[in-house]
């Protein structure tokens, strides 16, 4: 097929035409097992009916009326989610990036207002990802996503991650924000320790510095709670939601509590599409199911599951001696003989009709449906177990 999309992306040579629940069909018929829920958005699985009828009803009261006016759709995701977080209050966006622009936005002019503007320093980690705007690019540690477009929003410093020295070495009274995410996602699934967490918090509170956790991919009960920071004992200042906050329909959110939102006044930030009522209409629908308890119990359970099974293929085949993460957001570290072919790996498995992900260069990542079943865990585990053996069997490396 003729590509003609601007070609920042390396498209997979198969073409999805349709989905339901766990599996997806491509142009030609195949079927494929989705492990990976379209980068840990479709947290409900494909066209989940509850979803098709809530976007069905919302279709034909209201698309969009702008920011002129609030709607019901938009409060009542709003309501659900200050209700069940830290959060007195949300801002709609349509991405995760925008979740955070907004983030570190609210971070800079709450300080600016309060303390004056030498308090405008955001210290964020090594290696962390928190989308592709051009202050969320700088703000994110991985300079191969920023270097190119440089002059880059100033004011940022990195320290790595889960350092705690180096994080007491460089929050003070110019730092206005800490940004971090509760376990880096994009690269390589990397879970915060309790006691780093815990020190920024302290860090915060010490230096009236605001703590910002980017939960856009471990947000949405992806570990088996609403949101990672519960398994922590840490409370945020502010907290930025995406992905599956709307399973596939575009929304983003930025949630932060009373007196630190009460720096955004009219006028000072917006967007035209954030919390359109369609988006707002799904959104709100998915959080009932992404709330239940059962859910997040089919997490937890359906994670425990498929941790052991992954670490065992990773055994059999010597490919990964590890498996990290939490819940349904899992990570594979491809031991030393595999380093830097975790791409290969995925488009073998893809070729074998299961569809996940990668994590940087070294690590598998798997980011299923929160409601995957047994039946399709096994049918995924066989058609990836298949797809590893052959993989070791002609890789040409160890
Ligand atoms: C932790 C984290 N933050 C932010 C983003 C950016 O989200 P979006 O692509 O919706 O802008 C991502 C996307 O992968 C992410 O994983």
């Amino acid at each position: 097929m003729q590509n003609y999309l601007t070609p920042n992306f390396a498209f997979a040579p198969m073409i999805p035409e349709r989905a339901s629940g766990n599996r997806v069909w491509d142009t030609e018929g195949r079927e494929y097992i989705d492990f990976s829920g379209g980068i840990a958005v479709n947290a409900l699985g494909h066209c989940h009916p509850a979803l098709v009828d809530a976007l069905n009803a919302q279709m034909h009261k209201l698309w969009h009326i702008s920011n002129i006016y609030t709607t019901r759709p938009a409060q009542e995701l709003a309501q659900k989610l200050v209700a069940n977080s830290f959060a007195d209050k949300v801002f709609f966006c349509n991405s995760g990036a925008e979740a955070n622009e907004a983030a570190l936005k609210l971070a800079r002019k709450y300080a600016r207002d309060r303390f004056g503007g030498s308090k405008s320093e955001i210290v964020a980690c090594i290696n962390s990802f928190h989308g592709r705007t051009l202050f969320t690019v700088s703000v994110g540690g991985q300079p191969k996503y920023s270097k190119d477009y440089a002059p880059l929003p100033q004011g940022i410093t990195h320290v790595p991650f889960n350092d705690i020295a180096a994080l007491e070495a460089a929050v003070g009274e110019q730092t206005c924000a800490v940004i971090i995410e509760p376990i880096q996602g994009e690269s390589g699934i990397l879970p915060a320790t309790a006691e780093y967490l815990q020190t920024a918090r302290r860090l915060c509170d010490r230096h009236n510095a605001l703590l910002i956790l980017d939960e856009v991919q471990t947000g949405m009960g992806h570990t088996g709670r609403l949101f990672a920071y519960e398994h922590y004992g840490v409370v945020p200042d502010i907290l930025s939601s995406a992905k599956a906050l709307g399973c596939g329909f575009p929304i983003g959110a930025m949630l932060a509590k009373e007196e630190v939102a009460a720096a955004f006044q009219p006028g000072t930030h917006g967007s035209t599409f954030g919390g359109n009522p369609m988006a707002c209409a799904v959104g709100s629908r998915a959080f009932d199911i992404i709330n239940a308890p059962e859910t997040l119990h089919n997490v937890r359970r359906q994670g425990q599951k498929l941790q052991t099974a992954l670490l065992d293929l990773g055994r059999k085949t010597g490919l990964f001696p590890q498996v990290r993460g939490m819940g349904l957001l899992l990570g594979c570290v491809l031991d030393a003989p595999y380093r830097g072919r975790a791409s290969e790996i995925a488009a073998a498995a893809l070729k074998h009709g299961v569809m996940i992900l990668v994590a940087g260069t070294d690590v598998l990542r798997f980011a299923p449906s929160l409601l995957l079943n047994d039946e399709d865990m096994a049918e995924g585990l066989a058609r990836l177990g298949n797809a590893l053996t052959k993989f070791t069997a002609t890789s040409d490396n160890p």
